[in-house]
């Protein structure tokens, strides 16, 4: 393999969005598993919640607090061994509080590669100060 095929064959597939920031990756392991074998929901739920403080605290330079998780979808089971790609876009910047999709991606087989959309959610933080009250997102 030439060092152009190498590095065309280490890009990310093209079924991954590229018009959303990826703001985490991380790969299941066995400890994370329920009694059916696939993912616990619950570790998918706290992984999109610190995905999606990502960029509400870049936004807001400092402390942010998940307020509300307004919708949570799990399309499709995650399995030990798929990378998940977690994607986010902000969808509304209020007084104290943004609000951000959150679209999980799942790459496995890699002999093969399938790129499957898993979970969906929309959730909300809030900026904090040093006592834990709002404080406004800086223009
Ligand atoms: C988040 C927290 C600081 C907000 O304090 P508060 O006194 O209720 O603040 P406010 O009523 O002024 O609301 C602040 C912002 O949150 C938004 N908000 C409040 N409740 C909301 C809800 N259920 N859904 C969406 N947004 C909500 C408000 O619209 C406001 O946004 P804006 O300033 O952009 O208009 C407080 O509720 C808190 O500390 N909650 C616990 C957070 C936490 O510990 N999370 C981790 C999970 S345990």
């Amino acid at each position: 393999m030439t060092h152009a095929e190498m590095h065309a064959a280490s890009q990310a597939p093209a079924s991954l969005p590229s018009d959303k920031e990826l703001v985490m990756r991380v790969m299941p392991m066995p400890a994370d598993s329920n009694m059916n074998g696939d993912i616990f929901g619950g570790w998918i739920m706290a992984q999109v919640d610190i995905a999606g403080s990502v960029l509400p605290a870049r936004l807001s330079r400092g402390r942010v607090t998940t307020v509300a998780v307004n919708q949570f979808i799990f399309k499709q089971p995650v399995s030990i061994g798929d990378l998940l790609s977690f994607y986010a876009t902000v969808e509304r910047i209020g007084n104290t509080s943004i609000t951000v999709r959150v679209e999980v991606y799942a790459e496995r087989n890699p002999a093969d590669v399938q790129v499957v959309k898993v979970t969906e959610a929309n959730l909300t933080y809030v900026a904090i100060d040093r006592e834990g009250k709002p404080r406004q997102i800086p223009r």
